[in-house]
């Protein structure tokens, strides 16, 4: 097959960083554009990406020369661009971006727009027919999808084989979140060391919106949402990589601890049946051990793609409760992102 010519934008930031990496690997995927700022423009990636991984910048882009983010400054045969902008840049550029090229993005600007996808592609993959209606009523050749904060997908992925199998009535939910979901200038040190900072801006009302975008049903081109009440308090915490969160559900059909486990465990969707190169054997791992899971032991599972479920039990107030912890850079953003274009590219979009 030919390489699918990808750009990323937000290239130099955290995000960008992890999209590099993985892209870099790539069986279909070729990156041949990368785009942050202008402070960022002109210059080689090397000496601009602010580079946080604990592995070398791959060889394939080091030399690469970092663009302005600008739709007019992209090679015209680019297949695939992957955004990791800042949310306000995002709302100007995405459009534009969008007008030619297919977008796929992980900022928040459009997440919650009715026009466009908000995917995950084991949990509501029927919503890419919005793209059609999307492309006709915006008269883009190109068009945008999205996908879900780190916190949602790493929660959703838990949540969707309780909610398709028993209903789910009720949800509380605290997140721990990891300094990195901040970005590269998130936090101080001495912020986040020796703490707990217990409000994050905007990130409880996405937990809560964008659940329910993800759970709804199209009916006649929109989303028609599910009726569940959703609380949600989210802290960050000193981890440096995985989000966990701590949630309770109020079913709607009786299930006992055994069952929940089974159905977990046994969870697959649209990508372990097309056996997408990115897609995890199994999306939810579940684990037994009183003291999992953990962030530093658990969200490098299946290269970060799976999500670690345990302490799952009875709760004495709703039905039942369990920790869930993922890699937000990976399965929460950019390994998101990539398991969506290889979607895209099976049913055809690109
Ligand atoms: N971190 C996470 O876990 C996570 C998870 C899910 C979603 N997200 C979302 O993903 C996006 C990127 O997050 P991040 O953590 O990677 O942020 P980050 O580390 O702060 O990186 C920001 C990127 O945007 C570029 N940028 C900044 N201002 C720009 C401008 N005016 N024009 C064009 N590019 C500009 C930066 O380029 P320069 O280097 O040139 O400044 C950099 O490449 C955000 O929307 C964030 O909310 C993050």
């Amino acid at each position: 097959m030919d390489r699918i010519r990808v750009a990323i934008l937000g290239a130099t930031g955290l995000v960008g960083q992890v999209f590099v990496d993985i892209l870099s690997n790539h069986p279909w995927f070729e990156i041949v554009e990368l785009m942050a700022s202008k402070e960022s423009a002109g210059k080689k990636y090397e000496t601009v990406a602010k580079w946080a991984l604990n592995k070398p910048i791959p060889e394939i882009v080091r030399d690469i020369t970092v663009k302005e983010t600008n739709p007019k400054e992209l090679r015209s045969d680019v297949d695939l661009v992957f955004s990791a902008l800042p949310s306000g840049i995002a709302k100007e550029l995405e459009p534009k971006f969008a007008e030619k090229f297919k977008v796929i993005s992980k900022a928040s600007a459009y997440r919650m727009d009715n026009l466009v996808p908000l995917l995950i592609p084991e949990v509501n993959p029927e919503h890419l027919e919005l793209i059609e209606i999307q492309q006709r009523k915006n008269k883009w050749d190109g068009f945008l999808i999205t996908d879900p904060n780190c916190t949602t997908c790493i929660f959703m992925l838990s949540l969707k084989p309780i909610y398709d199998k028993f209903g789910v009535e009720a949800v509380i939910a605290t997140s721990m979140q990891a300094i990195s979901g901040a970005g590269y200038e998130g936090l101080y040190a001495m912020q986040i060391h020796d703490n707990i900072i217990p409000f994050i801006k905007g990130e409880e009302e996405k937990l809560k919106n964008e659940t329910l975008k993800i759970l709804g049903r199209i009916e006649d081109g929109k989303i028609i949402k599910p009726n569940i009440k959703i609380s949600a308090t989210c802290t960050r915490v000193p981890v440096i990589h995985g989000h966990t969160l701590s949630v309770s559900l109020k079913l709607r059909d009786k299930a006992t601890v055994d069952e929940i486990k089974k159905t977990l465990a046994s969870f697959k969707g649209l990508p372990q049946e097309l056996n997408l190169p990115s897609a995890p054997k199994y999306p939810v791992i579940v684990r037994d051990e009183i003291n999992r899971p953990q962030p530093r032991l658990d969200r490098n599972t299946y290269n970060g793609m799976a999500v670690t479920v345990g302490r799952i039990r009875e709760d004495e107030v709703l039905d039942i409760k369990y920790i869930v912890t993922g890699h937000n850079l990976v399965r929460g953003a950019a390994g998101a992102s990539i398991l969506d274009a290889e979607l895209l590219y099976k049913k055809g979009y690109l």
